[in-house]
């Protein structure tokens, strides 16, 4: 028996020192501490000792079982190092390799205009103010002067969530907010989202940006409203640009006005799509706030006068960065970004002039 036992613990080493995977230490494993292994037949084969020498013999199996099973321990941390060290030598990492190569971010063109116009305006004294995008049907028409069924209504195609709950057609709501809670001198701007149910094109989305403005106090004149826009339009295109008012119709203002600048894609000599041939386009309404709207705002419009304008950003980018497709602000195109980056034109942008 004592012989039996030390063959078989010569063997199991002999067999462990040739195991190099996990998957043969394993089938060893089975082999020589399994059921069917030999020192389970060892044990079995107690019972047919003399009972003076089972006790015995009984410890001297159980003493090699324990020394076989840390030589399996001892073989099983040897090739999990291994294993590890060859996975690791395949993973070096070359820190002397040059990076790939990666775009840089940039502010969206719609960003960079409404920055702009807020650093032009906050200078101007004006405060920026929030509205919501999901508005009451009383700020965005009603207190505007338009109540239901004003014909003028139908020249905004508005998305209508219930009955008297909208999404904003334009930022006007924000100035009936303003007045109520203010008292004047007002003279605030907010700009943010609109949305109408309008056809995607060269010059429309159902989602846009507008910034409106407003001001009111005492002896506020058209002169006013003309001087402030002009300085607007060049201070932030450049002298070159050609401003030009054009009498217009909003209910909430009176007299109106729409304001043109020189188109962005033709440069207003040729006249093409975006401009539908006349070399300019509209980006702004605007007016002295009608005397009404002041009253239906809680205003003495025998005291105080204002005026109110509100402008496209997208059309104004456009205008700015030479992109001939409105479409293009929205599409998520990263080269587009770049349009703002050191005053490059959007024009330069490859393959996009044919769209
Ligand atoms: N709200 C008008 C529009 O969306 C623009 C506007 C604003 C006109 C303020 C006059 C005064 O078309």
């Amino acid at each position: 028996m004592r012989e039996q036992i030390q063959a078989l613990l010569d063997e199991t080493k002999a067999a462990l020192d040739g195991a190099d995977t996990p998957q043969a230490l394993e089938a060893l494993h089975a082999r020589y501490l399994g059921k069917k292994g030999p020192l389970s037949a060892l044990l079995r084969g107690l019972g047919q000792l003399d009972a003076a020498e089972r006790p015995e013999a009984g410890k001297r199996i159980n003493a090699a079982r324990a020394e076989i099973e840390s030589a399996f321990a001892k073989r099983e941390a040897r090739v999990k190092q291994a294993a590890r060290l060859i996975a690791l030598s395949g993973e070096t990492i070359d820190v002397t390799e040059p990076r790939e190569d990666y775009q840089l971010g940039a502010y969206h063109p719609i960003t960079i205009i409404l920055d702009e116009l807020v650093e032009l305006f906050t200078g101007m004294g004006y405060e920026v103010v929030e509205g919501p995008e999901v508005e009451y049907d009383l700020y965005n028409f009603e207190l505007l002067n338009q109540p239901k069924h004003h014909p003028a209504r139908d020249a905004q195609d508005t998305f209508y969530i219930e009955d008297n709950i909208v999404l904003r057609s334009h930022t006007s709501p924000v100035q009936a907010r303003a007045m109520l809670s203010r008292k004047p001198p007002i003279r605030i701007i907010s700009a943010g989202r609109c949305y109408r149910a309008d056809e995607a094109d060269a010059t429309h989305s159902p989602v846009f940006h507008q910034m409106e403005g407003l001001y009111i106090d005492k002896g506020v004149g058209m002169s006013d409203l003309k001087g402030t826009l002009e300085t607007f339009a060049k201070r932030i295109y450049g002298s070159d640009v050609e401003v030009r008012f054009r009498p217009s119709f909003f209910p909430f203002t009176e007299p109106s006005a729409e304001v043109d600048l020189t188109c962005p894609a033709c440069g207003g000599k040729t006249g093409c799509r975006v401009c539908k041939g006349s070399g300019w386009v509209e980006v702004l309404g605007c007016g002295m706030v009608n005397p009404k709207v002041l009253e239906l705002c809680g205003i003495d419009s025998a005291v105080y006068s204002g005026f109110a304008f509100g402008m496209g950003l997208e059309r104004l980018a456009m205008q700015r960065f030479g992109i001939p497709d409105l479409r293009w602000l929205f599409e998520g195109d990263a080269r587009l970004l770049g349009a703002g980056r050191n005053g490059a034109r959007a024009d330069g942008i490859e393959g996009r002039r044919g769209l």
